[in-house]
């Protein structure tokens, strides 16, 4: 870590305390202007940074921009582990964490972007990622896990996504399979999982879990084509800065739990519970013919059990369609 990481370390760990610019100097073991050139470089960076003078700087409890300090100050002992790097902006976290996992990056690799400029959702869509409203996160795994199983991960990570955003919003988040999460009938978050297969063993390389949350909504609005869908958990008057941080975290932490206990796939109640589409009526479109279903069930290897208008009965798995309520 540089002097700048180190004292932005240490402003997290008293966010909105008064500390002195001597204290950080003699702890860090750096001069006093080490720590003011700091100080100011994170200002720059659009860090808010209070200064009395005499008596020293705070960094405000409103600070809402996302690093790996911020992060771990609200991590767990198994979630600190984790690599976390984060961007100003990038294409998209899923492309570059996809090129460092095919060099040979261990998992718990995590990638955040606060704006994206070509990300990327399913089936070749894009997700439109605006500076500093919403959280554009990949995380690097490596499970032991054959194609199929693979399906765990999106299932797991909409849990988590959801229950981090009930908690730190208090909004009912509920699933639509397989990887969509609303909050009032609209979609606040996508899940794009992109892996790896090894030909040889039918077995996974790497899984790339990449989550898009819109947190507050963007001053622009949404764009024409998803206005009507899409939506944030937070309205820019409603927001309180630092709560992107406290999501980040926390989804971090439902989600490693669950990945560390997956295939006891203890997630799966809580999924179903959540899901917005069991006893529904539905449209599935695949190869761009839609038809249309009852959602039955979702099953053990969390696949979608519909009926057909004609009665019979289909167990589908992600990748194969995509889903819309008719209503
Ligand atoms: C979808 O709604 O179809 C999935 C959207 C997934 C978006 C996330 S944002 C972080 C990661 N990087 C990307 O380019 N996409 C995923």
């Amino acid at each position: 870590m540089n002097v700048k990481e180190e004292v932005l370390k240490e402003f997290e760990a008293n966010r909105g305390k008064l500390i002195s610019g001597s204290e950080i100097a003699k702890k860090l073991n750096v001069s006093r202007n080490a720590v003011w050139k700091a100080v100011k470089s994170l200002q720059d960076e659009g860090y808010i940074i209070n200064s009395e003078v005499n008596k020293g700087y705070s960094l405000s409890n409103e600070n809402d921009l996302l690093s790996p300090q911020s992060i771990s100050s609200y991590l767990n002992d198994k979630t600190k582990k984790l690599k976390i790097e984060v961007f100003k902006t990038l294409e998209s976290t899923n492309t570059l964490l996809k090129n460092i996992a095919a060099k040979g990056e261990d998992e718990g690799k995590v990638i955040i972007a606060e704006e994206q400029t070509s990300g990327r959702g399913r089936f070749g869509r894009t997700f439109y990622s605006p500076a500093n409203t919403g959280i554009y996160m990949s995380i690097l795994l490596k499970p032991n896990f054959s194609a199929q199983e693979s399906l765990y991960v999106t299932t797991s990570a909409a849990v988590a996504v959801a229950e981090a955003i009930e908690k730190v919003s208090g909004c009912e988040a509920k699933i639509k399979w397989v990887n969509d999460i609303y909050c009032n009938d609209k979609k606040v978050c996508g899940i794009l999982t992109e892996a790896s297969f090894n030909i040889e063993n039918g077995m996974l390389d790497y899984v790339v879990l990449g989550i898009g949350l819109n947190v507050i909504n963007p001053k622009e609005d949404f764009p024409d084509d998803i206005k009507n869908i899409a939506s944030s958990i937070f309205n820019v008057e409603t927001y309180t800065g630092g709560l992107r941080i406290k999501l980040v975290a926390d989804i971090l932490n439902n989600f490693w739990y669950y990945y560390e206990n997956i295939k006891e796939r203890t997630f799966l109640k809580k999924y179903k519970k959540r899901s917005l589409i069991i006893g529904k009526e539905i449209n599935v479109i695949s190869s761009s013919r839609s038809k249309k279903a009852f959602v039955l069930d979702i099953d053990d290897e969390c696949r979608l059990i519909v009926k057909w208008e004609d009665g019979s009965i289909e167990a589908i798995s992600s990748g194969e369609v995509s889903i819309r309520k008719i209503n």
